[in-house]
């Protein structure tokens, strides 16, 4: 065990954890934010996505004394319910989700593309969202959304960490 000291949507937590626990683990059972979601814990789905300094990281085998004292953002970090993120305004006005189970991972992907390229093409899209695997199918709307995000005139900012 070790302490380690993370900071999640801009608030600090301090863990006694084991040094190589997923950080995945860590953000859903030990600080308790549940939106990231568990897919495979092996890298391949996507569905476990934060954002490490802004850029997206599969969560599921990135160990916690990896990311100490870096900025880590996660789903409940981009927006509110009062104050959506203008991918997930897009995500509700183009009815994306099915079950919903991959959408919090596929959301963080698309937020970190258009704080990247702003007005992404479609091959654009689907190179940086080929890794978030969606079992419903929901690939054609996400493509939508994520131009409809882009064409909003709340332009995506950057991921706060707040
Ligand atoms: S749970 Fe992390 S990539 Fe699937
Ligand atoms: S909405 Fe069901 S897995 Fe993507």
């Amino acid at each position: 065990m070790a302490t380690i000291a993370l900071t999640i949507n801009g608030k600090k937590h301090s863990l006694n954890v084991d040094p190589q626990m997923p950080l995945l683990w860590a953000i859903r059972d030990v600080v308790g934010l549940k939106g990231t979601k568990f897919g495979c814990g092996m890298a391949q789905c996507g569905s476990c996505t934060v954002h490490l300094n802004g850029a997206p990281i599969r969560s599921c085998v990135t160990p916690v004394s990896a990311v100490a004292n870096k900025k880590i953002t996660t789903i409940e970090g981009i927006g509110t319910e009062t104050n959506l993120h203008p991918v997930q305004q897009a995500w509700i006005d183009e009815q994306v989700p099915q079950c919903g189970y991959c959408q919090s991972g596929q959301i963080m992907t698309a937020v970190a593309l258009l704080n990247s390229k702003p007005k992404p093409t479609d091959a654009d899209i689907d190179a940086a969202m080929q890794g978030n695997l969606c079992r419903c199918g929901t690939y054609a709307r996400i493509r939508k959304a994520i131009h409809r995000a882009a064409e909003s005139s709340d332009k995506p900012t950057a991921t706060t960490g707040k």
